[in-house]
C-alpha cells in the first residue's frame, strides 16, 4: 500500500522546521495513514516520494524553492528536507504533497546573518509534555504567539506505559490501541510514542507555527539515565540497545539535519547558531556523556563523592566545544539551551542542605568549570535555559551561591511543564521553604505553561505564561510573571 493507491490522508502527524541558520531551515513531515499501528499502514521497505515546495507567503502563490524527497521506510518515512540558499532573517512557508493528499502548511524563519544587527528577538522554551498527565493547551497558545523561534528543552515523549484511557485525557470514546500500554524497549516502541504525540492537534498547531530548535533530557530514553549507565542499572550492552532505539526515533521525529542523524547509540545533539550579532545559542546534551549520579541520585547532601572533580556532566569534548565556542563569541547575549537546573538549589536554609544529583548540583566541577570558563572568556551575558523540573524558576546565577554579595554571573530561565504533572499549583508546598533556602532564586511557580523571552541590546525580558490546567482542555493563558535582566548587569528584577 502507498499513499498513492491508499484512500487515508498520509498527513496525519503535521509537519515542522527547525535549526534555521540563514540560508536554510529544515522542513520535516512524517506520512501515517494509520498513525496508531507499528509501520503506521506503510510498507516495512522502499522508499515513498514527497513533493515538498518553500513560499514567501501563505498562499504559495510565490514558491521560492520546490523539490522531491524520498521518504524512505528505514527512517519510518519521516522527511528531513534541508533547502539551501535561502534569504536570511526572512519568514517562509512550506508544505508537502504525495498523491492527491496535501499536507497542513507551516510557517518558518530563518536566522539572520552572523553579522548582522538585529534589534531584537523573541522566543519562547518549553519541556516536558507527559501525553497521559495533561493536554497540550499551552502548545495551542504558543503557537498564537509572535515568535522568531522556539526552544524545547527536553521531554519530548516519557517511557511509560500508557492506557486506553490516556490517563487524565480520558479518551472514552476512542480508546487508544493496547499498544501503547507498555513501557518503550525497542524501535517501534518509540516511535508510535512519537507518532502519538504528533496526533495531537496543538503539538501540531505549535510546531507549524514557529522553527524549533530541539534538545531532550532523560525520558526519550528513560528516566535519570546516565551515559550507558540506565536507572535500573540494566547491562551496559543492553540498555546501549534500548539507547540505539530511541536517539533513532528522536531522529527521525525532530526538524534535525543529517549531521544529527545517529550512528548506534551516539547522537550529536549539541551544537551552535548564530542569531546576527545580538545572540549566540549554544544547545547542550546533559545525558549522553554524563558520570554517573553521586550518592545513587535524588536529594542528597554533596560530599567527596559528587564533588569529585573527575565526574562530568558534558563530557570533556562538550565542555571544551562550550569554552572555545565562548571565547570566540561577540554576541551581546550567550544563551546556553540545556535540560537540568544549573543554579544551585538547597531545600533547607541550613549551611548542610541537600540539593538534586541529578541537576548540576551534583556535578558541581563542571559548573565550577563551565562558571570559570564565562569569567575567563569575558562573557556578560549569560542565559542558561533550563526544564526538567516542572515549574518555573528564575534565578541568578552567582560566582558563590553560599555567598549572596558575591558576582552574579549570568541568570538561568527554568521553564515549567507543558503537561507533566498535571495541573501544578502557583505555590507548590515547597515554594517558601525553597525561596527562602535560596537567596538567588527571584521566581518560583508551579503552573503548566511556557517562558517567552525578549533580548534586545538593552535588556532580557522573560514573560512566564501559565494556564490554570491541564487535566481539562481549553484554559486560557496569562502572564503570572515578567522580570528583566540588563545587558552588562546581569540580575532578575521584577519587570
Ligand atoms: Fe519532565
Amino acid at each position: 500500500m502507498t499513499p498513492q493507491s491508499s484512500t487515508e490522508n498520509p498527513f496525519t502527524l503535521g509537519v515542522a522546521s527547525g535549526d534555521p541558520l540563514p540560508d536554510s531551515v529544515v522542513l520535516w513531515t512524517r506520512l501515517a495513514p494509520c498513525p496508531h499501528e507499528p509501520g503506521n499502514g506503510l510498507p516495512r521497505e522502499g522508499a515513498i516520494p514527497v513533493d515538498w515546495e518553500l513560499a514567501r507567503d501563505e498562499h504559495f502563490r510565490r514558491v521560492v524553492r520546490c523539490g522531491t524527497a524520498q521518504a524512505r521506510a528505514e527512517d519510518s518515512h519521516t522527511l528531513h528536507v534541508d533547502p539551501r540558499g535561502l534569504d536570511p532573517d526572512s519568514v517562509y512557508w512550506y508544505r508537502f504533497r504525495t498523491g492527491p493528499w496535501i499536507s497542513p502548511a507551516g510557517r518558518t524563519r530563518t536566522a539572520p546573518e552572523p553579522h548582522a544587527t538585529v534589534a531584537s528577538m523573541r522566543f519562547g522554551m518549553l519541556s516536558c509534555q507527559q501525553y497521559d498527565e495533561g493536554y497540550y493547551t499551552a502548545l495551542r497558545h504558543l503557537a498564537d504567539e509572535d515568535l522568531d523561534a522556539v526552544f524545547f528543552l527536553g521531554d519530548y515523549i516519557y517511557e511509560n506505559a500508557i492506557d486506553a484511557q490516556a490517563g487524565v485525557r480520558n479518551y472514552t470514546d476512542q480508546p487508544l490501541p493496547d499498544f501503547y500500554n507498555h513501557w518503550l524497549i525497542d524501535l517501534d516502541d518509540f516511535r508510535q510514542r512519537y507518532a502519538l504525540g504528533k496526533t495531537d492537534p496543538d503539538l501540531q498547531a505549535a510546531h507549524a507555527a514557529h522553527p524549533w530548535y530541539v534538545t531532550w533530557d532523560d525520558h526519550e530514553v528513560e528516566n535519570n539515565y546516565a551515559g550507558d549507565i540506565s536507572q535500573g542499572n540494566l547491562p551496559p550492552e543492553q540498555f546501549r540497545a534500548r539507547r540505539a532505539a530511541a536517539y533513532r526515533a528522536y531522529w527521525e521525529n525532530m526538524p534535525l539535519r543529517r549531521a544529527q542523524r545517529p550512528s548506534g547509540a551516539d547522537l550529536r545533539l549539541h551544537r551552535r547558531f548564530q542569531y546576527g550579532r545580538l545572540a549566540q545559542f549554544d544547545i547542550l546534551d546533559t545525558r549522553q556523556y554524563r558520570s554517573d549520579q553521586a550518592y545513587g541520585d535524588g536529594w542528597k547532601y554533596p560530599g567527596p563523592e559528587s564533588e569529585n572533580p573527575a565526574r562530568t556532566l558534558t563530557g570533556a569534548e562538550q565542555e571544551r566545544w562550550l569554552l572555545d565556542g565562548w571565547r570566540e563569541s561577540t554576541a551581546t547575549w550567550n544563551v546556553v539551551a540545556q535540560q537540568v537546573v544549573f543554579s544551585q538549589r538547597k531545600n533547607t536554609t541550613a549551611a548542610r542542605s541537600k540539593v538534586s544529583m541529578d541537576a548540576w548540583d551534583g556535578y558541581p566541577a563542571s559548573r565550577a568549570r563551565v562558571l570559570a570558563g564565562v569569567e575567563q572568556a569575558g562573557i556578560e551575558n549569560l542565559v542558561v535555559l533550563t526544564g526538567d523540573v516542572h515549574v518555573n524558576y528564575a534565578m541568578d546565577i552567582k560566582k558563590d551561591f553560599n555567598a549572596p554579595d558575591s558576582r552574579t554571573l549570568g541568570v538561568e530561565l527554568v521553564g515549567t511543564s507543558v503537561s507533566s504533572g498535571f495541573d501544578g499549583d502557583d505555590r507548590p508546598d515547597d515554594w517558601s521553604g525553597m525561596l527562602a533556602a535560596n537567596p538567588h532564586m527571584k521566581f518560583y511557580n508551579g503552573r503548566r505553561g511556557y517562558v517567552i523571552v525578549t533580548l534586545d541590546a538593552e535588556r532580557l525580558r522573560a514573560d512566564f505564561r501559565t494556564v490554570s490546567g491541564v487535566v481539562v482542555p481549553g484554559a486560557p493563558v496569562t502572564t503570572a510573571a515578567s522580570f528583566v535582566s540588563p545587558a552588562g548587569a546581569p540580575g532578575f528584577r521584577p519587570a
